[in-house]
């Protein structure tokens, strides 16, 4: 029977001070002066659209995305938190994170968005080698990050990520690890290690840079592993590491088929609506100004679908199976709606290829079927 599980928060602030050549996150280089009075105010307004539809739910997360939300004051901030709280229950407990890039803040603001109830910061660090960073179109220096870290510390934040890329172009086995032995001096207990990726409709995509050779990526990529098992991390995700306890509840609720209101240009939400028997998917409109014009009227919505009974295998296993914790059966059947006997054929195949394994209670995915997961994701699509 459908239920409805945890719900989170997204609000996506869109504006960076220069768009990076690798980048196709919704995000867009600001021109003149930030609009951040009229923004807060569109997104507290878009919010108005989703509230009948969880009346009565609690959030267990929040998290302000972007573009680079710290480019926002503390003040805008605490008012779009109070803002939310006014509308909404949020957990004792909530986990409430906010993104930064170490080249878009001013230090004494992480003070201010702590005392406005973020309590987690991800920080945009890529690289510590100042040659990579200026070849990633960044803003900032391997100082200003480093900076910006302890500015965090500082401020007391107990929880905060870093995110770190590698396999970059020219970049050595020993050039990634430099950087990895460089974010783990400051112990972080959550690190995000990306892959660089060359996105459609980017500058990158446009004029590739010259990226390391397969067989270099693969061993840096184990090599990294073992650095940042040693630390203490473990991967709970194919990018995603942390110590124990430390994981993002946030991300983990997306991961494992949770709702989310997806507030603020181009976000995209997912609300379980149980009485209609149906799971509906959402988007924004993507561009900031019609974004913010759509204050005038409440016409925040670009696009709104029913996920159709046959997708929702698909769309479960997707991220579910990037997770290495076993998914319980009672999971599947509750986030979905539908009986285990609809996975019956596609169980079986992924069971005779050593993918997956199951008993009663829960669906276990095997070595093997972390290695080959585009493969296993693939056998959930509709026939
Ligand atoms: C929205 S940004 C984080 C906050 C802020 N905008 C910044 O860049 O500092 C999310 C993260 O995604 C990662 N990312 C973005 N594009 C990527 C790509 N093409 N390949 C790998 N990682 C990417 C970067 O590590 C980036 O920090
Ligand atoms: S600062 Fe972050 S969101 Fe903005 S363009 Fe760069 S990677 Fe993308």
């Amino acid at each position: 029977m459908l239920t409805p599980p945890p719900l989170s928060l997204y609000l996506h602030l869109p504006w960076c001070i220069a768009k990076c050549p690798y980048c196709d996150f919704n995000s867009h280089a600001l021109a003149g002066e930030l609009p951040e009075g009229d923004y807060i105010d569109a997104l507290l307004a878009d919010l108005e659209v989703d509230l009948p539809r969880v009346w009565g739910r609690t959030l267990s997360s929040i998290f302000i995305g972007g573009g680079t939300p710290s480019l926002f004051s503390a003040d805008a901030i605490d008012r779009l938190l109070s803002g939310v709280r006014a509308r909404l229950a949020l957990a004792p407990d909530a986990e409430i994170t906010m993104e930064a890039n170490p080249g878009a803040v001013e230090h004494d603001r992480f003070e201010g968005y702590r005392a406005a109830g973020v309590n987690r910061i991800s920080l945009g660090v890529q690289s510590f080698d100042n040659e990579q960073l200026k070849r990633l179109g960044r803003i900032h220096s391997a100082t200003e990050a480093s900076r910006a870290i302890e500015a965090v510390t500082r401020a007391g934040f107990e929880r905060f990520n870093l995110d770190l890329m590698w396999a970059l172009p020219g970049q050595t086995i020993e050039q990634a690890l430099a950087d990895l032995e460089q974010a783990l001096a400051f112990e972080p207990r959550h690190l995000s290690h990306y892959q660089l990726t060359i996105e459609p409709n980017t500058v990158f995509a446009a004029r590739p840079p010259e990226l390391p050779e397969e067989e270099i990526i693969w061993d840096m990529q184990q090599t990294c592993q073992e650095r940042l098992l040693d630390a203490g991390l473990t991967s709970y995700e194919i990018s995603a590491w942390a110590a124990p306890g430390q994981a993002s509840r946030h991300n983990l609720n997306y991961w494992c088929f949770g709702d989310y209101l997806g507030i603020g240009a181009g976000a995209h939400g997912k609300i379980t609506l149980p009485a209609k028997g149906h799971i509906l998917r959402t988007r924004r409109k993507s561009h900031p100004r019609p974004y913010l014009k759509a204050q005038e009227n409440g016409s925040f919505i670009a696009e709104e679908a029913i996920v159709p009974d046959e997708q929702l295998p698909f769309e479960y296993f997707l991220n579910r199976f990037r997770l290495d914790q076993p998914v319980p059966w009672t999971e599947f059947e509750t986030r979905t709606g539908l009986d285990r006997e609809r996975i019956a054929e596609s169980m079986d195949r992924a069971r005779e290829l050593g993918l997956i394994d199951s008993d009663e209670t829960c669906i276990f995915r095997t070595a093997r079927g972390k290695r080959y997961l585009n493969d296993l994701q693939a056998l959930f699509l509709p026939r």
